[in-house]
């Protein structure tokens, strides 16, 4: 890998080589994180970068599309087979700009939203007031039961018969726990809402089947093709057929540009590779080795937001250790293991200090890592949550850490020859 760039800027391809080996020797657990097989880098790279195309196959701007419309029509129907979909366009550029094309299709300046709250699982895009949809429409937040850490459902419904909103959103960045489609779709169905769910963190164990689909529930469904899905930076949307037409137009030119052909392809190459029995054994083994964690940290007295996980991640809530998320998030990634500082359900600290940190099992697992491993690394976590300043206990635990992890290699031997 990285022939010609080596030849032609070797401070560039020293950096990069930097990077694989930080990959290499870290315990990666952000949730949002996950490798990707080497045919999605091979073709992210691919020649179809170098292709402009605008619209759709058969009816493009440009000349020269005849070859993308074959490999644009071969993602689309592996796409709808595996999701098992009315409908899909994968032409979003990440799971950001697939919520802005939903917007753009059905959403008008003024428009009322509900949606999750961004301290309580929430996403950005999803009106946070550092977004700029908080700028063009007008949102109202549901959360989650104080008791359960769970969302709460009659608040959905109560604020949905009050503020009669045009969308209602699921879906969540941070949510551990299954969530009720249908329950969603009703209330939506019940005030003349739109449904839309965005599965982007889940869409991996979504199309292994290892947890329930929103597709057939919602009328629109988006997600990143990153994270537990395991593919290229991009993003993807689906919906019930009758909105096809209006989503293509809200994507292009609603929504987005020319069309990035060679994630395309890698995500091409991904539908499929979902398919497999490889990847549906790993998505299996990610939600063991969640609830194993959970377990394991709840042993050892730590809060687990919701008291578990059905997903690849889990939220823990550091307030009856005495320590911050962000303390956490440093001192942890010193000792070679790589989480993110998280705002937990009611959460006092500050968003840029938190409470909590948010641990993702994908890409560990993706390397082999079972749950014997998770109950060490557990035990790795807890070393440091008791003694974040202790530099010889942090040096002790990164020693631990790059020893277990040298056991899984990231990519097998000779991958990039
Ligand atoms: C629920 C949710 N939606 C959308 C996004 C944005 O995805 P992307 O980074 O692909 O734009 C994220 C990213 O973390 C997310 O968690």
């Amino acid at each position: 890998m990285l022939k010609e760039t080596r030849r032609t800027d070797p401070e560039l391809a020293q950096i990069v080589d930097k990077e694989l080996i930080r990959q290499e020797k870290c315990i990666e657990m952000i949730a949002s994180e996950s490798t990707v097989p080497v045919p999605v880098m091979e073709l992210s790279g691919s020649v179809f970068t170098n292709k402009t195309l605008e619209g759709y196959p058969g009816a493009r701007f440009q000349a020269g599309g005849e070859v993308a419309d074959e490999m644009e029509r071969l993602a689309v129907s592996r796409a709808k087979e595996l999701f098992g979909a009315e409908y899909v366009n994968i032409q979003s550029y990440s799971g950001s700009t697939a919520n802005y094309s939903v917007f753009a299709t059905i959403l008008k300046p003024g428009d009322k939203v509900l949606a999750m709250r961004l301290d309580q699982g929430g996403h950005l895009t999803h009106g946070s007031p550092a977004n700029w949809t908080s700028t063009m429409y007008n949102h109202t937040f549901y959360g989650c039961d104080p008791e359960t850490g769970c969302i709460d459902y009659e608040e959905m419904e109560r604020l949905a018969k009050e503020v009669k909103p045009k969308l209602i959103i699921c879906g969540a960045s941070s949510y551990p726990r299954l969530i009720d489609f249908k329950r969603v779709a009703e209330i939506a169905e019940s005030v003349g809402a739109y449904s839309m769910c965005d599965m982007a963190h889940v869409a991996g164990l979504v199309a292994a089947k290892v947890i329930p689909s929103p597709i057939p529930y919602m009328d629109f469904v988006t997600s990143s093709t990153t994270k537990t899905f395991c593919s290229a930076r991009s993003g993807m949307v689906f919906c019930k057929e009758k909105y096809a037409k209006e989503l293509n137009k809200g994507t292009f030119p609603g929504a987005l540009g020319s069309i990035h052909l060679h994630t395309m392809a890698a995500k091409c190459w991904s539908f499929r590779y979902a398919a497999t029995e490889e990847f549906h054994d790993i998505m299996v083994q990610v939600v063991k080795n969640a609830q194993h964690m959970a377990e394991e940290l709840m042993k050892r007295d730590y809060t687990v937001v919701s008291g578990g996980t059905d997903n690849h991640l889990l939220v823990v809530d550091l307030r009856n250790k005495n320590v911050t998320g962000r303390q956490m998030q440093t001192a942890l990634d010193s000792a070679g293991i790589s989480v993110n500082k998280q705002v937990v359900p009611f959460d006092t600290a500050k968003p840029h200090i938190t409470s909590g940190i948010r641990i993702g099992l994908t890409s560990v697992t993706q390397r082999g890592l079972k749950e014997d491993a998770i109950t060490e690394i557990v035990d790795m976590i807890d070393r440091v949550v008791n003694a974040p300043e202790d530099e010889a206990v942090i040096a002790e635990v990164k020693a631990r850490a790059e020893e277990l992890i040298s056991k899984y290699p990231l990519y097998p031997a000779g991958a990039f020859a």
